[in-house]
């Protein structure tokens, strides 16, 4: 077994054994990475041109009764500023992102109580029937699958809730009592089962985290075969019980971006704020590494800072209209263009 011959595999059929992805993390080199990033953007390219989807993400309530140990909108974060936009405010955020070429509105949000089946399915009716052209994503964590069947039939198109690691051992390290993988996972199953398009996704080096965990992610990505994934490096928030703990590295973060994309071809793959938030140019450099979405920030201005899940997340201060412009310039200075589309999974593309 070699590296080489590892990335040969992935190239030609999209698939790697367990030792055979814990042997590449292991020992790559220099050189390795640089052919994985080179294969996977060529199969970006391949699959999307130079075209990069844009989703507009709408952060509504920084309210959340979970207990996650890494994130900042914790329930036991007493400093935690709480936030809650109103049905209007949600809309009127989506009315300024279609102005701008919006077609994927991402509405995000801890798990907060007030939004039940019946208010959110609301809210799911009213940005469908107003903007019908467009796709809506939710994020909102686990809700059991009688509510993502009734959001499913409102009119909900995509639903994201990473796995955020696939190991049940290691998933029991960084969540509160009662918070399983296997009930996460099923969740998973659940949603893509409804027929909603599905994301998954992990955070890369996130405490406790070894190569055999990281393994187990891409196996697990292979077989859900999600039409999303999103990854990122973990940061450390100062009011988390995991304050002291290191961030992940933009490398290997980057690594496991190009292994994804060789993995699945079609996948719907962002550049995450996350990554831009550990280097000046990381979502440029994701984009290079085989990434083909951006998610730029639509949310009040006046709120962004309280959507605070790690320390130093980029774009607080920028409206939307400067966040996509800014963007747009990002793309175009390593040659893509960020386009007007829904950007749907299209499992069933050729490559151009
Ligand atoms: N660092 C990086 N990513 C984080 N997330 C939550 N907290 C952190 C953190 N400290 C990610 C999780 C979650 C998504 C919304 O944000 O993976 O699913
Ligand atoms: Fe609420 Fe993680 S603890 S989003």
């Amino acid at each position: 077994m070699t590296t080489l011959s590892i990335i040969e595999k992935l190239k030609t059929t999209h698939a790697a054994t367990r030792d055979e992805l814990i042997f590449l993390l292991d020992n790559l080199t220099d050189a390795d990475r640089e052919e994985l990033r080179r294969a996977a953007q060529a199969t970006a390219r391949a699959h999307f041109g130079n075209k990069i989807y844009i989703r507009g993400l709408i952060e509504f309530s920084s309210v959340c009764k979970n207990d996650c140990l890494y994130c900042g909108l914790r329930r036991s974060n007493r400093r935690a500023v709480r936030y809650r936009l109103t049905e209007e405010q949600i809309l009127s955020c989506c009315e300024k992102g279609y102005a701008l070429g919006f077609r994927t509105f991402v509405l995000q949000g801890g798990e907060d109580g007030f939004f039940t089946d019946e208010v959110m399915c609301g809210v799911v009716r009213r940005i469908k029937s107003r903007f019908p052209d467009c796709a809506l994503t939710l994020s909102l964590g686990e809700r059991g699958e009688d509510s993502f069947q009734k959001l499913f039939d409102a009119g909900a198109d995509r639903y994201l809730l990473r796995h955020e690691t696939a190991d049940a051992s290691h998933y029991a390290r960084l969540h509160p009592e009662g918070m399983t993988a296997q009930a996460r996972q099923a969740q998973l199953y659940a949603l893509k089962r409804i027929g909603f398009q599905t994301g998954a996704g992990f955070m890369v080096g996130s405490p406790f985290q070894t190569t055999a965990n990281l393994a187990d992610d891409l196996l697990f990505i292979k077989a859900l075969s999600p039409q999303m994934c999103g990854i990122g490096p973990f940061i450390p928030h100062k009011d988390t019980p995991f304050f002291d703990k290191p961030q992940g590295s933009l490398t290997l973060t980057l690594t496991l971006l190009a292994v994804l994309r060789l993995m699945n071809p079609p996948l719907l793959l962002p550049a995450t704020t996350a990554l831009g938030t550990i280097h000046p140019k990381g979502r440029e450099m994701g984009i290079l590494y085989g990434a083909n979405v951006v998610m730029p920030n639509l949310s009040p201005t006046e709120h962004r800072k309280d959507y605070a899940l790690y320390d130093n997340k980029i774009c607080t201060g920028d409206e939307a209209a400067e966040c996509i412009r800014c963007l747009a310039a990002r793309m175009q200075s390593i040659g893509y263009q960020i386009v007007t589309d829904r950007g749907d999974y299209r499992g069933d593309w050729q490559p151009l």
